[in-house]
């Protein structure tokens, strides 16, 4: 029998994010899940003096409730588009212990507030985060206009379509089945349509905030050169600015995306771009080698010929 640790970010007696995860554990195997009051554990806000003292016994015995979880039901608050002081110090002892606070299982993520969002922003931040401490990210599920969408009295959903969207979510964590997570080869494919139609931020957002580009040639560049290394994603905004400051492109036609092995995705095709100095164009086969982490481009090489490169910008 799995066993789930189901906990809330939240410190108010009476909060809605406990009421959702209680009518989860009503709805579903009540065996599976181990409901955590994490208010309850009295943890001090992290401090290295504490810390010096000793790691609190109280963050000991949480931490043996976690190594002991098959998986994870978090079901967090927004505040000021951030998750709870209360989870983020949650998170910060437990990382003093093993930073991994995870430990490689499933993570679902919930969270709901009485506004129309129900809480999105912060689950946006934390997808990325949860895979840094050790999650496997199963998927979001967000609920806005709580108070509308539950039933409280009886702590059920009483809108079905919600319901059946949080019965997946749920299923999906019991089953270590991540639910509405994008494949690598869809995250690529994402990345070349918001090319293709000129969305710049789609394109920047497809990287992730560390990555690593390779236009060409792995060597350092001037700031406007096109070929050369770009790290982190305000590099990958100069990458996407040289390429418009050199090309008006006439043509890009994708032949195949393929997802390789665990994390690579390979793609080719063909280019004609039209080079701004010279009026020439410059047309060109290409090669694509993307790993993908956290459903982002976080290493990213593009090769083309780059002889047809050098000629189409002589005079
Ligand atoms: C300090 C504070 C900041 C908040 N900021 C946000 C916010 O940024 N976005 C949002 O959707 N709701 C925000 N809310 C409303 C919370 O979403 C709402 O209080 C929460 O869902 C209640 O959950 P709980 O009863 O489980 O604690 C905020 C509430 C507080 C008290």
């Amino acid at each position: 029998m799995k066993k789930i640790i189901a906990f809330t970010g939240s410190t108010n007696p009476d909060s809605i994010h406990e009421k959702l995860v209680q009518s989860i554990i009503k709805e579903f195997d009540n065996q599976a899940f181990d409901f955590i009051d994490l208010k309850s554990f009295d943890i001090p806000i992290y401090s290295q003096k504490i810390e010096a003292e000793g790691i609190p016994q109280a963050v000991k015995k949480l931490y043996q409730r976690f190594i002991s979880a098959d998986g994870f039901l978090i079901a967090s608050p927004e505040h000021n588009g951030l998750p709870t002081a209360l989870f983020k110090n949650t998170i910060d002892w437990l990382s003093r212990i093993d930073q991994r606070v995870f430990g490689e299982k499933p993570v679902l993520l919930l969270s709901t507030s009485p506004g129309s969002t129900g809480g999105k922003t912060q689950l946006q931040i934390l997808e990325n985060l949860i895979p840094r401490w050790g999650g496997h990210l199963i998927g979001l599920y967000s609920l806005g206009n709580f108070l509308e969408n539950f039933d409280e009295e009886n702590l059920t959903l009483k809108n079905p379509s919600e319901k059946i969207k949080l019965g997946k979510a749920i299923e999906a964590l019991i089953n270590d089945a991540p639910f509405n997570k994008k494949n690598n080869a869809m995250v690529v494919q994402e990345y070349f349509t918001a090319f293709q139609n000129g969305d710049v931020e789609g394109v920047i957002n497809s990287f992730h905030s560390d990555c690593y580009i390779v236009s060409v040639k792995e060597e350092e560049r001037p700031k406007e050169q096109l070929h050369g290394i770009y790290r982190t994603r305000k590099e990958a905004k100069q990458f996407v600015k040289n390429i418009h400051n050199l090309f008006n492109t006439k043509d890009f036609a994708i032949e195949r995306i393929i997802a390789v092995e665990d994390n690579l995705v390979i793609a080719n095709g063909t280019f004609s771009h039209e080079v701004k100095a010279t009026g020439k164009l410059f047309n060109s086969t290409w090669v694509q080698y993307c790993t993908i982490v956290g459903e982002k481009i976080k290493e990213y090489r593009f090769y083309e010929d780059s002889a047809a490169f050098v000629e189409a910008f002589k005079h």
